[in-house]
């Protein structure tokens, strides 16, 4: 068996690596491979970004937890550690401001948190950044040790360091790739054209999108795949594209330019986008990923089920493509099942406008602020004439083997007067809808008392009452 190879610039030069199986992660091409031991392994699931590297370059770099990355995804990209900032011994202003700030605490989590401090500072072009941007940047770094304030407030003041003097590194040469990108060991289309036969010839294959949530199948589970398919370099897959009626976002754009584009015309999108993992998990996994991989905890799908998304699904049949609408609610079938037939994918996720009477309630409620999953999700989207329901759309997490919709509940407020006493039947009828389980995350009652507790939140903010945010609290 003849494995594709990965080539990759580091430190200026390309690598190239061969015979690196398709489920090997970046983490480990990057400390055994390529000999770079900064980089630590913490949790090996991305919660603690002790992994967190820097990939891709210009305006396409962004962090990722190399840990649950697959290295075959890393072809044709730089790679950026934590000790590749320093310059003939100068360290980087992100370093200097760690060192100076006493914020460099121990010597697993620093790395990752280096990382995720030089992101935002390339991403601030020497501006000063705010408590909040630099909380949000180390959003996917866990300290268990001292604490986050010293780590702060070096972030605060990296602008204010200079960069250390090198000579400007001239541009890596152009690779001589052979790598054909539809090796099915590890496939990198670039196009639908590539991608739907593809996928037609190995209906098997796994596919690959961002790997946070099919990275953790190979740490978690020491999954070996035969074939992998990974959309992230279709070109069609990564547009995000405006309609007079409804915006499209294509399967590969990762949840934190989805939920920015949802957010452009409907800002209370931007509250719940920051509760969706940390900022690595944010920038790699994809609108599609979370959507097709339909766990019943995803924190999109309630979004969009009150939205009213459809899915486009596609596939190559009779030597063309072929696509259909599926609205998002009849997506699934049971416990991670979906209609998705082994020959289709899932490409694009259409999302209607909003209208002028929309009110939008997002809420997720989990044990921690940041960077963790559901203990429900609810998300109200209400249409109110005068004082009446005009039309109502409730999308449900944590509370079913799927993600659902609330037509039950909503039918008790379709056309009613919207008052306290339609919200204490929608209540009622809300507790009584669905039959959570009880788990590590929350009891079924407490879910139960979650989904009243929402909803009279929401009927709350309504009439104007301004409501005390956890985060708010000094
Ligand atoms: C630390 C951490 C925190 C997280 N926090 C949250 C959270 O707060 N909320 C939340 O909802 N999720 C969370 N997740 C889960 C995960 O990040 C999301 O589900 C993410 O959107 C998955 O996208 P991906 O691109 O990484 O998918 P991948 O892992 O690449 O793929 C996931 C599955 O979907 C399939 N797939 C991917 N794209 C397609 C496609 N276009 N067509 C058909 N099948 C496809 C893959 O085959 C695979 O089975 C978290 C994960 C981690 C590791
Ligand atoms: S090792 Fe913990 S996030 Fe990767
Ligand atoms: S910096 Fe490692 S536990 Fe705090």
């Amino acid at each position: 068996m003849t494995l594709p190879k990965i080539e990759l610039i580091h430190r200026g030069r390309w690598q190239t690596l061969s015979n690196v199986p398709p489920a090997r992660t970046l983490l480990d091409l990057i400390r055994e491979d390529l000999r770079v031991s900064d980089t630590k392994e913490g949790c090996a699931s991305g919660d603690c970004g002790a992994c967190t590297v820097v990939l891709g370059s210009g305006a396409q770099a962004h962090t990722v937890n190399s840990c649950i990355r697959m290295a075959h995804s890393a072809h044709g990209l730089q790679i950026t550690t934590a000790s590749d900032l320093s310059v003939n011994g100068q360290l980087h202003p992100v370093q200097q401001a760690l060192v100076d700030h006493h914020a460099s605490q121990c010597g697993f989590c620093t790395p990752g948190f280096v990382m995720s401090l030089y992101d935002l500072y390339n991403r601030a072009q020497g501006r000063a950044v705010s408590r909040e941007e630099a909380m949000e940047a180390i959003s996917g770094n866990l300290c268990r040790c001292t604490g986050y304030r010293p780590i702060l407030d070096a972030a605060m003041a990296m602008h204010l360091y200079p960069l250390p003097k090198a000579s400007p590194a001239p541009a890596p040469a152009e690779t001589s790739s052979e790598r054909d990108p539809l090796d099915p060991h590890y496939a990198l289309p670039t196009s639908l054209r590539q991608l739907l036969p593809l996928r037609a010839r190995f209906p098997k294959a796994q596919i690959m999108a961002g790997g946070t949530d099919a990275g953790l199948w190979v740490t978690q589970q020491h999954r070996q795949f035969a074939q992998v398919i990974d959309i992230t370099r279709v070109a069609e897959l990564q547009r995000i594209e405006q309609y007079p009626q409804h915006i499209a976002i294509g399967a590969a754009v990762s949840i934190h330019d989805a939920f920015a584009a949802l957010a452009e015309r409907r800002p209370e999108v931007a509250h719940f986008a920051h509760r969706f993992a940390g900022r690595p998990v944010r920038q790699s996994g994809t609108l599609g990923g979370n959507v097709a991989n339909g766990s019943p905890i995803g924190d999109s799908m309630p979004l969009l089920i009150a939205l009213g998304a459809q899915v486009v699904l596609m596939a190559w049949r009779g030597g063309r493509m072929v696509h259909r609408h599926v609205p998002l609610e009849d997506y699934y079938l049971g416990y991670r099942q979906t209609v998705l037939k082994p020959d289709e994918l899932l490409c694009w996720i259409v999302v209607p406008h909003p209208h002028a009477d929309e009110q939008l309630h997002c809420h997720k409620v989990s044990k921690r602020l940041e960077d963790d999953i559901s203990s429900v999700c609810l998300v109200l989207n209400l249409h109110l004439q005068q004082d009446h329901v005009r039309e109502v759309r409730i999308g449900v997490g944590g509370v079913a083997a799927t993600p659902v919709r609330a037509t039950r509940t909503e039918a008790v407020m379709r056309a009613q007067v919207f008052n306290a006493a339609t919200v204490a039947k929608a209540q009622d009828t809300l507790a009584q809808e669905f039959n959570p389980i009880s788990d590590m995350r929350a009891s079924a009652d407490y879910r139960r008392l979650l989904l009243r507790n929402l909803l009279q939140r929401a009927w709350l903010q309504a009439q104007g009452q301004g409501l005390v945010q956890l985060e708010d609290l000094p």
